[in-house]
């Protein structure tokens, strides 16, 4: 019995791994595995067997079984495959398949988000304002009357009157205090507009702002926590410089420089040989920006920043112009 099931394994898998059509096939599953089938026939007779014979042919048979279905089966499939590649003439299946590129994040929303989450970290909640603003947001809340020479520091794209393109993101710090009272702690990231364009502007660009407010919070908490920012930003051993300057919005002012990250302070043309590179604007929110929102200035102080994300990209991927993230050349946004 056991012979016969051997000469049944070597015929019929010769035979279907020979077969040349879905056909032959299966005429070879009839003659085998069929009603009257060689291998069903052996099923049969198992039966007459004796017991201590039958558990082993019958599991052999089966085994057998399954194994010439599958022989069949997969031999089907080659078929199958030598069908498409002999009948669709100019079809090389062998070809490897045509790549599909992935897309991916814009390297200035990989920057922004990476600022962002350097923040919120430090327990800041991101804020969201309108880019089409008004006036009094943009301007006059922030300490920035219709006169004050400040407004020509901005190319402003104007709407109406009273309505405008924001030219950085403090409005937000206005909208934010007008909803929440302290103690907040919020970063504002988003699109800003200013009439400019050249290797180092344009008229679109990205700022984040950030704001702190509460009893006791001073200026050289805004030291900590801009210099924990930009050393987790660029190289923790990054040097930070606070400099003296001026917005309407707050007093006293500064503007942080950190060390050339190209030439590390020596001098080279993109820190114009002083070896500094200027990146965030800050300082004490000014009274007259609390007044606005009836916030105390007797028992609150804060602190607000902001920055151009573009210029950190630029910084940190080592771009000399800015036009580049807008060209919407694959090449170029492919390498982040
Ligand atoms: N809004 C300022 C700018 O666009 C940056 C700034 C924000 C400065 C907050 C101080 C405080 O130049």
């Amino acid at each position: 019995m056991q012979e016969r099931l051997e000469e049944i394994r070597t015929q019929a898998l010769e035979s279907a791994e020979s077969a040349s059509s879905e056909e032959d096939l299966e005429n070879i599953r009839v003659r085998v595995l069929g009603r009257k089938g060689e291998l069903t026939m052996v099923l049969k007779a198992i039966g007459k067997l004796s017991a201590e014979e039958r558990p082993k042919i019958g599991q052999l048979a089966n085994k057998l079984k399954k194994e010439i279905e599958t022989s069949i089966n997969a031999r089907k499939e080659a078929l199958k495959d030598v069908h498409v590649r002999t009948f669709i003439p100019g079809l090389d299946p062998t070809l490897p398949g045509r790549q599909r590129r992935l897309g991916r994040l814009h390297p200035i929303t990989q920057v922004m988000d990476e600022i962002c989450s350097v923040f919120e970290r430090m327990g800041f909640t991101v804020a969201q304002g309108p880019e089409v603003e008004l006036d009094f947001y943009n301007f006059e809340a922030l300490n920035i009357p219709p006169d004050h020479p400040a407004r020509d520091m901005q190319d402003t794209f104007y709407i109406d009157d009273k309505v405008l393109l924001r030219t950085h993101t403090s409005p937000i710090q206005i909208r934010a205090m007008e909803r929440h009272r302290p103690p907040m702690r919020v970063i504002a990231p988003g699109k800003v507009y200013r009439c400019d364009s050249d290797i180092t502007h344009t008229p679109m660009f990205h700022q984040v702002e950030g704001l702190m407010v509460d009893r006791d919070v001073s200026f050289a908490g805004l030291k900590g926590v801009l210099t924990a920012f930009v050393q987790q930003i660029f190289d923790p051993d990054t040097l930070v410089r606070f400099r003296p300057s001026f917005f309407p919005f707050t007093e006293p002012s500064a503007e942080i420089d950190i060390q050339c990250v190209i030439c590390r302070g020596k001098g080279c043309r993109i820190c114009s040989q002083t070896g500094w590179l200027e990146v965030l604007g800050a300082g004490m929110v000014h009274p007259a920006v609390f007044r606005h929102v009836g916030y105390d200035t007797e028992e609150f102080s804060g602190f607000a920043f902001g920055l151009g994300v573009e210029r950190i990209a630029m910084l940190r991927f080592g771009i000399d112009d800015i036009r580049l993230f807008y060209d919407n050349d694959l090449c170029f946004l492919h390498q982040f």
